[in-house]
């Protein structure tokens, strides 16, 4: 260890003194500061969570079982809702490989799907383009493990206000509009899933708090990862190649929670996202320009740290606010600006070789040659960035020294403990169904993946009862939007509380 150390040291010191050299060489440039990630402070995170001395070897997000619940198998044949139905808090339900056809709901606490794989065959969730959703769970302690999710036409597996979730070692491909969609959760892991070919977001984390994911291969989707409308959320160690935009950390203007930060962005691989974008026009997606490594707008005190960022044809990393973003609307609610963006090193390789005209023009204006790694549009108030002198760069110049160098010192945003369930009081249900359902889908000034909220209160003003038979069995109405799923699987007095709540929004 030691002597290993020490030629790293040796090695660090060489090449300091040889760029060190070669800039004062030039003599164009001042001095830059070289920073090696071994020394220096960590940085200290945006959350405090009463550090604990000793920390779990494996984080888990629900609570261990106290119970031994039962296992209800379902074979290949046999419906895994029937089973999930009879199922109690505690229970698990264990899939046979085969094929099922079939939409599952979970509005119980403590259940885990747990699929079987076996010499390579998997239990799969067919939709058969013909269903919208796979599994919609509003439970707490909900664990989804092994199932492989195919031809779906809305989501592959959304979270709907459950708390303390594990979404682990699931295969989603060719399904919709969203991959993977917790919304509205509290402390919550995404690991280990293969996702491809979706319409949105891979990963779409919304309006959730304490959030890792991780170790995902995301790929020939619009978005990989999103951190949209979030907090306390670390993507590690993912693999996110082939998307229109890699991995995104950002506000969605319009929605009922107004803030992203606390973002940490390391150890990924993200490769060669060039895909053509394939979005529904007008969606905020749709505006992301096929290229983009690191998508960061509006949102706060993000981290992107030691990732591995190639060949995304626009830019490495994306850093813009509200006003200079497409399809984007402006919320009196939410800062536009991306704040306290924090650089730490990154290895950059091949970026921004096909890059937009805005790019160009800024590039123009700072005397910048080359392909860019990282541009800045719009404003940045506090960011920071360390090793600048590594990247060809846009509208960073006056960015600071960052205070730190690495974030060693925080390993995972999860909780020691789980969070309670969400308790929904009556008269908040309404709120809650609204958030945790039709804002994946509807904000209030923009076009989503459905039209604007204030088109919809325009419509159905004294007519919540109206909004309540819509949504429980929809009838196509705009030629340029998809048809919205039926959320018959609500009670109608549900129904009715969420239609009331939209129709009362202000923002
Ligand atoms: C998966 C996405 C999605 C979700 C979730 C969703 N919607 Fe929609 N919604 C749409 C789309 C797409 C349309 C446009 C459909 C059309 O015009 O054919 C729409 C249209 C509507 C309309 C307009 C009906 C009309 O007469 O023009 C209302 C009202 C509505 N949604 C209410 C809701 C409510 C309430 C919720 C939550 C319980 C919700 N939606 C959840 C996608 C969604």
């Amino acid at each position: 260890m030691g002597k290993k150390m020490n030629k790293i040291i040796i090695a660090v010191a060489v090449v300091g003194a040889f760029a060190g050299g070669l800039y004062f060489g030039n003599n164009q440039n001042s001095t830059p500061v070289i920073t090696n990630s071994d020394s220096g402070a960590s940085y200290g995170g945006g959350f405090n969570k009463n550090a604990q001395v000793t920390a779990p070897t494996k984080k888990s997000a629900v609570a261990k079982r106290t119970v031994a619940g039962k296992t209800h198998v379902v074979n290949d044949g046999e419906s895994i809702m029937a089973a999930v139905q009879l199922a109690t808090p505690g229970d698990t339900i264990q899939i046979m490989p085969g094929t099922y056809h079939e939409t599952v709901y979970i509005d119980k606490d403590d259940i885990r799907i747990v699929g079987v794989i076996k010499e390579g065959k998997y239990a799969t969730l067919d939709g058969q383009r013909k269903l919208n959703d796979a599994i919609l769970y509003s439970g707490n302690n909900i664990v989804i493990e092994n199932m492989r999710i195919t031809q779906y036409k809305g989501n592959g597996i959304m979270g709907q206000a459950g708390n303390n979730f594990e979404i682990r070692n699931n295969i989603i491909v060719d399904t919709g509009v969203y991959g993977i969609f917790p919304q509205l959760g509290q402390n919550g892991i995404v690991e280990y899933n293969v996702i491809s070919g979706i319409e949105d977001a891979a990963i779409y984390v919304g309006m959730s708090d304490n959030i890792h994911v991780a170790h995902n291969d995301v790929f020939d989707s619009v978005a990989g990862i999103e951190i949209e409308n979030s907090r306390h959320a670390i993507v590690e160690n993912n693999y996110v190649h082939n998307n229109t935009g890699g991995i995104l950390a950002f506000i969605t203007p319009g929605l009922p929670i107004k803030t992203t930060f606390d973002v940490i962005i390391r150890n990924n691989f993200v490769d060669n996202n060039n895909h053509k974008n394939f979005a529904a026009p007008g969606s905020t997606v749709s505006g992301i320009p096929a290229g983009t490594g690191i998508l960061i707008m509006a949102a706060d005190e993000v981290v992107v740290e030691n990732n591995i960022i190639s060949n995304n044809k626009v830019t490495g990393i994306l850093i813009t606010d509200h006003e200079n973003a497409p399809n984007t609307t402006i919320d009196p609610e939410s800062d536009p600006a991306p704040d306290k963006v924090m650089i730490l090193n990154n290895i950059m390789l091949n970026n921004g070789y096909d890059t937009i005209d805005e790019a160009k023009a800024l590039m123009l204006t700072e005397f910048k040659q080359g392909n860019p790694d990282i541009l800045r549009v719009g404003v940045s108030r506090d960011s920071c960035i360390i090793n600048r002198h590594r990247y060809v760069t846009v509208g960073i110049d006056n960015w600071k020294e960052c205070a730190f160098t690495n974030t060693d010192a925080i390993d995972s945003y999860i909780l020691d403990e789980p969070v309670a369930p969400r308790e929904i009081d009556p008269s908040e249900r309404g709120k809650v169904v609204y958030m945790g359902i039709c804002a994946g889908c509807h904000t209030y000034t923009g076009r989503m993946i459905g039209p604007p909220v204030q088109i919809i209160q325009a419509l159905y003003m004294d007519n919540p009862q109206g909004i309540a038979d819509y949504i429980a069995a929809p009838t196509k109405k705009r030629e340029d939007y998809p048809e919205m799923p039926p959320q018959n699987y609500l009670d109608a007095e549900t129904r009715l509380a969420a239609a009331k709540y939209m129709l009362g929004r202000k923002n």
